[in-house]
């Protein structure tokens, strides 16, 4: 018979255990939240008046209901509270013996039937459950950051734990509201073993130059309709959470992408941690508070110096951004020509876009056929995914006026992302003057260098890889992978219907690119992906993908 649970024990209140004990309260429960000194304690509560007064605020809750709320809490440093709880979830910060403390404790203060719930990103619940001495009532119960706001709860069952915890476990979790799903005792579980390598790339862009932390954040937010960008979200993880995480991932699994980049460590080591240190990528007003300030790494907003002037665009080709890019272009009453293959109709245009078929001779060809025809200073971009820029650059005699322009159309935003590729030959004034033509045609426009995928293809594309390798490794169904990535990340849509819509061979083509110039073994597309393409299973555009679209 399922237990009836009444009062939960919360173990540790910092950014996740405060979430964790707003959550249980607002939903009825009595929780008992424990922290190790007064001080924490203090911390604690504040996340919790902060969070539940930002409610009555915005008119979700009344200020009577927030009494009640806060005076269902019983915020204590004495562990022996706990024995009056049916459930206790623990979430102290992401250190193996630190758990396994608590849990030897948790052990002899608590019910013998009283369910003992880990809130771990990534390490063993197993290792955890043997510090105590009924590993049978151990289980994982991984919320996600904000805990009151993701609907998404990983349900982690170890070899030992019994059916009717995960069932009650479970059945809690849809009382609070939250999407369960059940998965094995594996580092990173669902979402954040396809998360975090996407933050660590993130991450290592960053510490590379390759693009400014605005930019990056900008290109996913933008391009892919993700709530926040990866530098923004791992500040409000918290950068010593994401590096123990990344840490336990990587020795797990020895998977080079997963080693935390050592920027992480860095900001760490200099107290830097996150949203609640009040710095991390960004810096914010104080700690614990969302809204960014200004500091030396911020644009200044002035308009850089040799934006060139540019009134007639030239656009060849009629590929789908080739379409998109006249529209935005037009609509602000730029000057534009649009021809199919070279012609002299372009010879007078300070800007021509190329949007061919995305293949390198095709490409070249243009190009060389541009240089000939179009004005001195013209500026040449092409909106190339898969074939470098440089080398279309190279097939002219003014590289320096080359520059990608590689259009991603907007997710669930109003404007359109355009990666704006400097090569090494590519001219400052070039840069500046695209990116404001860009501006002025209501388009987002973010600068990187001339690698594979740029920026938005070189973060999505091996997390989409990732999920098809844990697919098939069976770890988890396409459903539930989905699930964990909209609820517990608010992705805007699952990996697996980003895949079915962007089409299989798509997928596979921009991997193998990211492959062959980066042989991470962790890049190599996943055979499912392969086999799938091969037998003509290609998404939505076929009918048949991962998901059948009859
Ligand atoms: N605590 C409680 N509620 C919060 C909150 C917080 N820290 N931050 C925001 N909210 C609530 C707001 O009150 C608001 O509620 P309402 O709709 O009922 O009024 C709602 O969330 C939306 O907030 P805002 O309008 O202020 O801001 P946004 O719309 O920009 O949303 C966000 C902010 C919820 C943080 C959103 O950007 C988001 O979902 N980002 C992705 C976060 C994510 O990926 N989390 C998973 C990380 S991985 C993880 O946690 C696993 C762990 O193991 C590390």
């Amino acid at each position: 018979m399922a237990r009836e649970i009444t009062t939960v024990g919360v173990v540790g209140i910092g950014t996740m255990g405060a979430g964790i004990t707003e959550v249980f309260a607002r939903n009825g429960f009595f929780v008992v939240g424990v922290e190790q000194d007064q001080a924490a304690l203090h911390r604690g509560r504040g996340h919790v008046e902060t969070s539940t007064g930002r409610a009555v605020r915005r008119g979700k809750m009344s200020a009577a209901e927030q009494s009640q709320l806060l005076e269902r809490i019983t915020f204590t440093t004495d562990m022996d509270v706990l024995a009056a709880c049916q459930l206790v979830v623990e979430a102290v910060p992401e250190h193996r013996d630190l758990k396994r403390d608590v849990f030897a404790r948790l052990d002899k203060i608590v019910t013998p039937d009283a369910i003992l719930a880990t809130n771990t990103s990534s390490l063993s619940v197993t290792e955890i459950s043997v510090a105590t001495e009924l590993p049978r009532r151990v289980v994982g119960m991984h919320f996600f950051n904000p805990a009151p706001v993701q609907e998404f709860v990983e349900v982690v069952r170890t070899v030992v734990t019994d059916d009717d915890v995960v069932e009650d476990v479970t059945a809690i979790a849809r009382r609070l509201g939250k999407a369960p799903v059940e998965c094995r005792d594996r580092a990173g579980f669902i979402a954040n073993a396809l998360l975090f390598g996407y933050l660590n790339h993130a991450a290592s862009m960053y510490e590379t130059r390759y693009a400014s932390r605005e930019d990056i954040d900008d290109a996913m937010r933008v391009g892919c309709g993700y709530p926040m960008g990866p530098l923004a979200l791992l500040d409000l993880i918290g950068l010593d959470t994401a590096y123990e995480i990344l840490e336990t991932m990587y020795r797990q699994g020895r998977d080079r992408l997963h080693a935390p980049t050592p920027i992480l460590k860095q900001l760490v080591t200099a107290g830097f941690r996150g949203r609640k240190s009040g710095r991390g990528f960004y810096t914010y007003d104080k700690p614990d508070s969302p809204v960014v300030v200004a500091d030396t790494a911020t644009p200044t907003g002035a308009p850089p110096a040799g934006v060139r002037e540019v009134r007639s665009v030239g656009v060849v080709g009629s590929s789908d951004p080739a379409a998109r890019i006249v529209e935005n272009l037009v609509q602000a009453r730029f000057d534009v020509t649009t021809v199919d293959v070279v012609t002299p109709a372009v010879t007078g245009a300070d800007l021509v876009v190329e949007a061919v078929a995305d293949e390198l001779s095709a490409k070249r060809e243009v190009f060389t056929a541009l240089d000939a025809v179009c004005k001195p200073g013209a500026i040449l971009a092409t909106t190339s995914s898969l074939v470098p820029v440089i080398a279309c650059a190279a097939s002219t005699s003014r590289a320096a006026n080359v520059v990608g322009t590689h259009m991603v159309a907007g997710v669930a935003v109003d404007r359109d992302l355009v990666e704006v590729v400097r090569t090494v030959s590519t001219a400052d004034d070039v840069v500046a003057t695209v990116r404001s033509v860009c501006r002025r045609a209501g388009m987002h426009p973010v600068t990187c260098g001339d690698r594979a995928g740029f920026i938005v293809n070189a973060l999505l594309f091996p997390y989409l890889n990732d999920a098809v390798k844990m697919l098939e490794a069976q770890y988890a169904t396409a459903d539930d992978i989905d699930t964990a990535m909209r609820l517990g990340c608010r992705l805007p849509t699952g990996p697996f219907q980003v895949l079915d819509d962007v089409g299989l061979d798509t997928a596979l083509a921009i991997q193998r690119m990211l492959y062959a110039e980066f042989p991470e073994p962790g890049y190599a597309p996943a055979p499912l992906l392969e086999n799938l393409v091969t037998a003509g299973f290609l998404g939505r555009k076929t009918g048949r993908g991962f998901r059948d679209h009859a």
